[in-house]
């Protein structure tokens, strides 16, 4: 990656992480083309609704109205349409949907901002099924509905903070990822949990090129404790309708108090484990991407500072550059974790 100084508000023409990242892309860039480009409607921000109330239908003008809601079996679509608000929530403005679902990282689609929407439009989601394996009671391979059917969806609207120092706020819908893990049993070995994103070529492009800088699958993990924190959410939809496939369509994990490499997306695989699992960024860039990832201004990106995040939409005009907060804000659900650990080594 070139390195070079950035005024605070430059809009980067790619956000990427490393240089062989950076370099992979150049490649990828020759291989596009062939994609047809999506349509993504504008819409207006708005704020969140109080807390514990029913609310499947927003004010007009609150930015849900004009979500294009895309191909998804209809009982997916009933299931996030009957979202309950919920306690988790912020009266700062949402990031508007077409940031949300237009600028993304999905590097199994593209490195720049642009390319997962664009070529994950046709992704298969659908049937979709989720193999739990490992220090369970109740292993196996549980289709989508199964998975889903015996929780409520609720609307938690959460801090996204990337490692690359923007950040967007995201009304998402899902399910409680501790009650989730509840149902599969994890038996006291269980001490770490292993996501794993879909790996099919075919699909997706990123994962074609033999040069790649990042292996796939893409892996990312948490410690258990981590994971059955009530923070913790897997994720169907965002803005009231199913997700995007490039927000990581059918099912994508948030975990908010983290850099957004951790909330791996289109997961097909939770695997719990006595050790410590391998997660991509790890395997990528050891020295600059730890295993923990808490959202931290204290501890830089050994080639940026950390301390200062640019909220999405922004422009050279309006850079919305703002000061990142230890655990995104989200420090009395989280900090008890990490007492007594030092967070600059364990980054
Ligand atoms: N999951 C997979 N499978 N592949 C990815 O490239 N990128 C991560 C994360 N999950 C990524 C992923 C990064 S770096 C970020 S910042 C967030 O997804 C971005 O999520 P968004 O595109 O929905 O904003």
């Amino acid at each position: 990656m070139l390195i070079k100084t950035r005024k605070s508000g430059d809009v980067r023409s790619s956000e990427i992480t490393s240089e062989s990242v950076y370099e992979d892309r150049r490649r990828f860039l020759k291989m596009g083309g062939q994609f047809a480009c999506v349509g993504m409607g504008l819409v207006v921000a708005g704020c969140g609704d109080a807390a514990d109330t029913r609310s499947t239908r927003k004010p007009a003008g609150s930015g849900y109205d004009d979500v294009p809601q895309l191909s998804a079996p209809d009982w997916l679509k009933e299931k996030v349409a009957s979202y309950q608000s919920s306690r988790f929530t912020t009266d700062e403005t949402l990031t508007p949907y077409a940031s949300v679902a237009g600028y993304n990282n999905f590097y199994e689609f593209g490195y720049s901002k642009d390319d997962p929407a664009k070529y994950a439009k046709n992704m298969k989601t659908d049937p979709w099924s989720l193999v739990v394996e490992g220090e369970i009671e109740k292993p196996g391979k549980y289709t989508l509905e199964d998975i889903l059917k015996p929780h409520d969806v609720e609307e938690r609207i959460y801090r996204l903070r990337c490692v690359e120092a923007w950040s967007m706020v995201i009304p998402w819908v899902g399910v409680s990822l501790a009650n989730m893990f509840k149902r599969f049993q994890p038996n006291s070995r269980a001490r770490f949990v292993q996501f794993e994103t879909l790996y099919d070529p075919e699909q997706m492009p990123g994962q074609r090129s033999r040069l790649s800088a990042i292996k796939y699958p893409y892996v990312e993990g948490l410690r258990i404790d981590e994971a059955m924190n009530p923070l913790a959410f897997m994720a169907i939809g965002l803005y009231g309708k199913t997700l995007p496939p490039q927000n990581g369509a059918p099912l994508r994990l948030v975990v908010p108090w983290k850099y957004g490499f951790k909330s791996i997306k289109s997961i097909v695989k939770i695997r719990f484990t006595e050790t410590m699992p391998q997660t991509t960024w790890v395997k990528s860039g050891p020295s600059e991407y730890g295993f923990y990832a808490n959202v931290n201004p204290e501890v830089d990106h050994p080639r940026w500072s950390q301390k200062q995040e640019r909220r999405l939409p922004n422009s050279i005009w309006e850079p919305n550059q703002i000061e990142t907060q230890k655990f995104n804000g989200y420090g009395e659900e989280v900090a008890h974790l990490y007492k007594g650990m030092d967070l600059r080594k364990f980054y």
